[in-house]
């Protein structure tokens, strides 16, 4: 009998215990969770943000790659080329500011990459020295360069319907 009342009461006390361990285990999952909901969403807009500054950029990257390859420049594809290497400078500053992961050593060097050489397009362009048109040429495959390799280091594939299967050819 003494022996049976033990069994019992330990049994309740094993219900009792399961049950706040349960209480406790599903507060801290929920609260994680919920966390994990935050986080994600912030990362969509923040990718969502970074896809529309790309777009920006692309722009006027597009723009300056069909002016390269003349040799006669008008006043208006120079005005072009000094406005890339504006806004692109700018839209990094902007990389740089907001969207550099913390560990991420390779995106912050492709960034500032990308920064130098929208710098030195800005640079030869406004001031249309001897040459600058060879150095814009020359900058601008660096600048290239630096789109593929950060689209690269991040498995971005940006023309996958022309290029199926391949990475990006910029
Ligand atoms: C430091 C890293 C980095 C550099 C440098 C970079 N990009 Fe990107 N690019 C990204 C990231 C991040 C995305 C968004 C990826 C995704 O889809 O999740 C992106 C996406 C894009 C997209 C697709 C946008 C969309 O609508 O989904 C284009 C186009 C693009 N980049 C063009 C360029 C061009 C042109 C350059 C060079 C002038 C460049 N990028 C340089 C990181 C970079």
């Amino acid at each position: 009998m003494h022996f049976g009342i033990g069994i019992k009461s330990g049994g309740l006390c094993r219900i009792i215990l399961l049950t706040s361990f349960t209480l406790f285990m599903s507060t801290l999952l929920s609260a994680g969770l919920s966390h994990a909901d935050e986080k994600k969403e912030a990362d969509d807009t923040e990718n969502k943000e970074i896809k529309e500054l790309m777009k920006k950029l692309d722009k006027h990257y597009k723009a300056a790659q069909e002016r390269m390859g003349y040799y006669v420049l008008s006043d208006s594809d120079w005005a072009t080329l000094l406005k890339t290497g504006e806004v692109i400078s700018r839209l990094t500053d902007r990389v740089l500011k907001e969207f550099v992961p913390p560990d991420d050593k390779e995106f912050l060097k492709f960034s500032q990459e990308m920064k130098k050489r929208a710098d030195e397009i800005y640079k030869s362009a406004n001031e249309k020295y001897l040459g600058a048109y060879e150095d814009i040429q020359y900058s601008f495959g660096r600048l290239r360069n630096s789109c593929k390799n950060c689209h690269n280091h991040l498995e971005i594939q940006i023309y996958t319907d022309l290029y199926p299967g391949q990475s990006s050819p910029e």
